[in-house]
């Protein structure tokens, strides 16, 4: 792989420390990250062993086994430069510490979005937006499809889109990685991957955590923008699209595109029927959503989404796609489910394939054995293919390798996010508007009962896990 300069804006951050220097340091102790330096940069006004300082207290406690010998060597090849975002001076002060020689620059933005422009007009103005410098932009990218334009448009004044790599670290995890070969590669499943075949599918992604110390942010975010608009509609192409002869970066993104492009719009009598949000409310030991820090008295903030999706795709009609998403939920854990048809004669007996994405990266095939002994009755049984192993790749860290290396196929086309605002839009407009009604359910539990209504009403029901 050839060198690099990664300059990070935002290094004091929350994210930084929790994510991108232990990524960062685990590429290096794998032997994977190129020889190369580290620009860290804020607007704190450290000096490079004041800042490495700083990060040791902050960072080396997310890394596993962190060996300080090797840490000590890692942290040698980062310094540290306080840049104002606003300035244009800071900018020129970057510009000659990277100096001329650097042929491959990735600047990483782990701030606001808000000050995406002004960095990038900044960065241009000093010239560090020649086609050897790339971008990483972390999400949120918008708050809206109106918003989301806005960024991508003042952006691409600036810089190439092959230049943007857009971060969604989902598309960095292995389990969802492996749903492209699981596709792409088992003749056995891509035969059986339509409506024919299928009668439905349930993505869901639960976490046990709260709003945490992030109440300020999630308040004004809520579930349907952190998790839905990104990561499950990511999930949802990943299962749906259709799968590209070619495998590369420019194929699997248009691939993803044209599935997103055939959601089914929403509009206000849709949203009724088939978008359910909830808050959770004080059970046990857990408190309120409401009595949270930093979340304003009355907040309408959803914490937990239920959406009856459908496709307009050929292959896909009349299959729904129910899923869901929340936060301080009974267990932590995201898994697909694939719900085969059964045999008009045998309408009881339907096999499932459950894609477990986390925390095991598991595969399971639910299939239909007989009972041992002298009889012809029979019972459920799962095939389970276990993935798990206790070296895989975090999200970031190969993310963030695969933008060294400038391969762009596990970030998103700006096209991509567009679509997928365009399609959550209405929803958020509904809720302004509160057109439909904020349910509750209890901290700890399951979602609110109307999450199971949802996909009861058509027959059918949640994979119990
Ligand atoms: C982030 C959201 O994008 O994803 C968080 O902002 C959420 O609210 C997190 O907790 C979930 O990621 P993971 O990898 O823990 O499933």
């Amino acid at each position: 792989m050839q060198g690099f300069d990664f300059i990070l804006f935002g290094a004091t951050g929350d994210l930084a420390m929790r994510k991108i220097f232990p990524s960062l340091y685990q590429a290096y102790i794998d032997g994977f990250l190129p020889s190369g330096r580290i620009i860290a940069t804020s607007r704190s006004a450290f000096n490079t062993a004041q800042f490495i300082e700083e990060l040791s207290s902050k960072s080396k406690i997310h890394i596993k086994n962190c060996i300080d010998k090797k840490w000590e060597e890692f942290t040698c090849g980062i310094s540290y430069l306080s840049i104002n975002l606003n300035d244009e001076k800071d900018f020129n002060a970057l510009k000659e510490k990277i100096g001329n020689k650097s042929q491959n620059i990735v600047i990483y933005f782990s701030i606001s979005p808000e000050f995406f422009m002004q960095a990038c007009k900044n960065l241009a103005l000093v010239g560090l937006n020649q086609a050897e410098v790339k971008i990483i932009l972390e999400k949120p990218l918008g708050m809206d499809l109106r918003s989301c334009q806005t960024i991508n448009n003042e952006i691409a004044k600036y810089y190439d889109e092959k230049q943007i790599y857009r971060i969604d670290h989902y598309l960095g995890k292995e389990s969802i990685q492996n749903l492209l070969i699981l596709r792409a590669f088992n003749p056995v499943f891509a035969s059986l991957w339509n409506r024919e075949y299928i009668s439905y599918i349930e993505i869901s992604v639960f976490e046990t955590l709260g709003v945490e110390s992030r109440g300020e942010f999630y308040d004004n975010t809520g579930a349907l923008r952190d998790m839905v608009q990104n990561h499950i509609l990511q999930i949802l192409a990943l299962v749906a699209m259709k799968i590209p002869s070619n495998l590369d970066a420019e194929s699997i993104r248009r691939a993803k595109l044209e599935l997103l492009k055939t959601l089914k719009p929403l509009d206000d009598e849709n949203i009724a029927k088939n978008v359910i949000r909830a808050q959770y409310i004080k059970s046990g030991n857990f408190k309120g959503y409401l009595t949270e820090d930093n979340i304003k008295e009355n907040s309408q903030t959803e914490t937990f989404v239920g959406i009856k999706a459908e496709l307009l795709d050929d292959n896909w009609k009349d299959v729904p796609f129910y899923i869901r998403t929340g936060k301080r939920m009974a267990d932590s854990f995201a898994q697909i489910v694939i719900h085969f048809k059964s045999k008009e004669s045998l309408k009881s007996h339907c096999n499932k394939l459950i894609i477990c994405l986390q925390p095991d990266n598991q595969i399971s095939l639910n299939l239909n054995v007989k009972k041992n002994g002298k009889t012809m009755e029979y019972e459920e049984k799962d095939l389970i293919l276990n993935l798990n192993n206790a070296s895989i790749m975090q999200p970031y860290e190969r993310l963030i390798l695969d933008a060294i290396e400038g391969n762009q196929a596990s970030f998103n086309h700006k096209e991509e996010l567009e679509v997928a605002w365009a399609w959550v839009d209405p929803i958020l407009e509904n809720w302004k508007e509160r057109k439909t009604p904020l349910y509750s359910y209890p901290a700890g539990s399951l979602g609110p009962k109307e999450s199971f209504e949802l996909i009861k009403r058509d027959g059918y029901e949640w994979h119990s896990f």
